[in-house]
């Protein structure tokens, strides 16, 4: 029987690329996400190519939502194999402006989401016997443009919990790790009405070593990677930084 993925905002963007990497590389794809309509579309293309998704429309941040949604993907699909924590929101306002009910909601999104949909499925994976968990977090948790406090504590906050519940639930065979993605243009892998090719100068460009901005596969196809114990079994409780080099390079002005 195939592998079951079950995948937080995976209507759109990074989460999108990953659903159709997974489904193509022959996993079964459960996407809880808020865009009801970015949803079916993506579950009609996987299984428009002989995939099985299932699709429901769940606000991460809210534990009943999350219960019915991994309840029904492991009863389903008899199982998760890998939970992908990869919904997240930001809000920038002036640090000394930001309201706590925006602060509040983007740590619920981030890393309150994380620790319930981890729970929830860390659960079904102990009965299994293992599984893998991965955490999108950001290069902002380790570094920062001004004004960005909510999605800076949220990133941080889910790095921490990586090494946490990788201590915690590396004796039931389930493996935690996080990536930081970069600067990942995510424009051509929206809703299809609301989708646009993306435009970047020569010093996006230019500012990343590796001579270009990402693009969703950067990071589906690490997500992958540490889905599977055979390519990633003696990892756990790590972050991987994929940002085109950013964040090493030295900049004197
Ligand atoms: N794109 C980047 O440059 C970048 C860089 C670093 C980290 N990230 C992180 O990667 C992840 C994906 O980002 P993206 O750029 O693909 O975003 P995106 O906005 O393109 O897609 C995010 C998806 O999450 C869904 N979502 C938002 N809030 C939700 C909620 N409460 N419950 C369920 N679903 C919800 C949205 O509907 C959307 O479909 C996020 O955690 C983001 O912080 C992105």
């Amino acid at each position: 029987m195939s592998k079951v993925v079950a995948i937080t905002g995976g209507a759109q963007g990074i989460g999108r690329a990953t659903a159709l990497l997974f489904a193509q590389e022959g996993w079964r794809v459960s996407i809880a996400d808020l865009d009801k309509e970015a949803g079916f579309e993506v579950i009609r293309m996987i299984r428009e190519t002989g995939g099985q998704a299932i699709f429901m429309r769940v606000d991460v941040s809210d534990g009943t939502a999350v219960d019915r949604w991994l309840t029904l993907t492991a009863e389903d699909f008899g199982g998760i194999d890998a939970l992908i924590n990869n919904a997240g929101i930001g809000r920038k306002a002036p640090a000394l402006e930001l309201t706590l009910a925006d602060f509040d909601r983007v740590l619920a999104v981030g890393v309150r989401a994380t620790f319930l949909c981890s729970q929830k499925a860390g659960k079904y994976m102990k009965e299994q016997g293992g599984g893998a968990i991965i955490n999108i977090s950001s290069t902002r948790a380790l570094m920062s443009e001004p004004n960005t406090e909510a999605y800076a504590a949220s990133k941080g906050g889910i790095l921490a919990l990586t090494h946490a519940m990788a201590v915690s639930l590396g004796p039931h065979g389930i493996r935690v790790n996080a990536i930081s993605p970069g600067w990942i243009e995510t424009g051509e892998w929206q809703y299809t009405p609301r989708a646009r090719i993306p435009e970047h100068s020569d010093r996006d460009r230019k500012q990343h070593p590796v001579g270009r901005v990402g693009v969703p596969n950067d990071i589906a196809q690490a997500c992958l990677f540490l889905a599977d114990s055979r390519t990633s079994g003696f990892m756990t409780g790590q972050n991987l930084v994929i940002d085109g080099g950013m964040t090493i390079r030295m900049i004197y002005e």
